[in-house]
């Protein structure tokens, strides 16, 4: 059977800080920011934006009444979710108002959980082929004002419709994985904040993928002149760079002038939101769906999703035929447009702006806020989510 992706989009909040300015206003070189990092805009997301919200907004944008009725399981991976109990997949299944004969649950592995979600789906849909599984990887990127992390940080949200017959991406059943207890980057349950051994997380970022990248090519026979391009797990664009060029020398100069061509493709949305940690991934390979149109059905992408802690997995898949027709492209370059920029004091205010942490009651002001879908305050510790239409 085959199973893979049916539809798949994104949202990113409103709101922008340019990484030039923020580098002057960290007395930094512009040019690390935006070559060294490779980043140039970073999403900020505003106070009535939280891991929820951004998921249920970009499931919004691609879901019609008929996938409402078939997801019958909604998989949400984030490390930045809400309630230590409840998870934010049941809020987006209420916000979007689907089949209540449905699952819902919320995974965590880091920036890996989207990627468990979605391998959790195809084993769900292989025993219920008629079924559809609402895949969401969403969060907020925080490492604070002023630190080494700070312009890696990001927010945004990727939803993935995953089922038999899927309208743009078959994945293939083969796939390599590597687990090894360390701390790179980790986040305890009383910060909201995340910890990082900065220079530890990306060597070892390289090596878990050239750990998975061997053991892969070894069970498939596969090499890089299998893929067309391979989209990587993206905490700032650099990284995936670093990692690719490890490979590069096993293939021809074709191969390494075609994937280093379509890593550029992969990076164009990354680079303009920052990390969304569990959702990097797949806006990657949605980012070079979108962006370069003239890559053929047929085509196999590799994937390499990286989660702290950490857990590396390499996996691919084959484009179908006629998937351009069923991508949101301008949808998406309707979101990069409506955006707008904060300077850098703003972000330091919007940034700085967070919910009480003793419960108090907080109504919040969603007119400036454009999204369809916000948090409207907590009320008895519990949030209150609002759907505008
Ligand atoms: P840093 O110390 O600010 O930067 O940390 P640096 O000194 O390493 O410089 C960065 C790059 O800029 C270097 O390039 C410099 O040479 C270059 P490289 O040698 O690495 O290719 N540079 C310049 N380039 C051009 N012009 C200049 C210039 N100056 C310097 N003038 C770091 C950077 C990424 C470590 C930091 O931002 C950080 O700690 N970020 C957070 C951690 C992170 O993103 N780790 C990535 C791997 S772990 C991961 O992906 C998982 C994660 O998503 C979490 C999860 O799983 O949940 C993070």
């Amino acid at each position: 059977m085959k199973i893979g992706i049916d539809k798949i989009g994104f949202y990113a909040p409103h709101l922008y800080v340019d990484m030039n300015k923020l580098a002057v206003a960290r007395d930094v070189e512009p040019a690390k920011f935006t070559i060294g990092i490779g980043q140039e805009k970073m999403a900020i997301a505003p106070i009535t934006q939280d891991a929820v919200t951004l998921a249920a907004n970009a499931a919004f944008g691609i879901l019609d009444a008929s996938d409402k009725e078939k997801i019958d399981y909604v998989i949400f991976g984030t490390e930045s979710g809400v309630d230590n109990s409840k998870s934010a997949a049941v809020y987006v299944h209420g916000l979007l108002g689907l089949n209540p004969h449905a699952r819902c649950v919320e995974v965590k592995q880091a920036c890996y959980g989207a990627t468990a979600a979605i391998q959790m789906a195809k084993g769900h849909i292989a025993l219920n082929p008629e079924s559809k599984v609402l895949v969401l990887g969403s969060d907020i990127a925080r490492y604070g004002l002023h630190t080494g992390g700070e312009s890696t940080q990001g927010a945004g949200a990727v939803a993935l419709l995953i089922s038999a017959d899927p309208k743009i991406m078959v994945l293939e059943d083969q796939n390599s994985l590597y687990t090894d207890d360390i701390m790179d980057f980790w986040r305890p349950i009383y910060s909201d904040k995340a910890y990082v051994d900065g220079k530890f997380s990306n060597e070892q970022y390289i090596l878990f993928f050239n750990k998975v990248w061997e053991d892969y090519k070894e069970k498939t026979g596969f090499g890089l002149k299998d893929f067309e391009a391979i989209c990587y797990h993206l905490p700032y664009t650099k990284m995936g760079l670093k990692a690719l060029r490890t490979v590069l020398d096993q293939g021809t100069e074709e191969d390494k002038d075609r994937l280093l061509a379509n890593y550029e493709f992969s990076k164009t949305y990354n680079k303009n939101i920052g990390n969304i940690y569990t959702g990097s991934l797949y806006l990657s390979l949605l980012s070079l769906l979108d962006l370069k149109e003239d890559l053929e059905a047929g085509s196999r992408i590799g994937l390499y999703s990286y989660g702290s802690g950490a857990v590396g997995e390499f996996f691919s898949g084959i484009l179908e035929a006629n998937y351009r027709e069923h991508l949101y492209v301008n949808q998406h370059t309707e979101l990069f447009e409506s955006r707008r920029e904060v300077s850098v004091e703003e972000y330091e205010v919007i940034f700085s702006e967070t919910l009480p942490t003793d419960g108090t009651n907080v109504e919040l002001e969603i007119d400036h806020d454009p999204a369809v879908i916000c948090l409207a305050g907590v009320n008895g510790h519990s949030r209150q989510y609002i759907n505008k239409l």
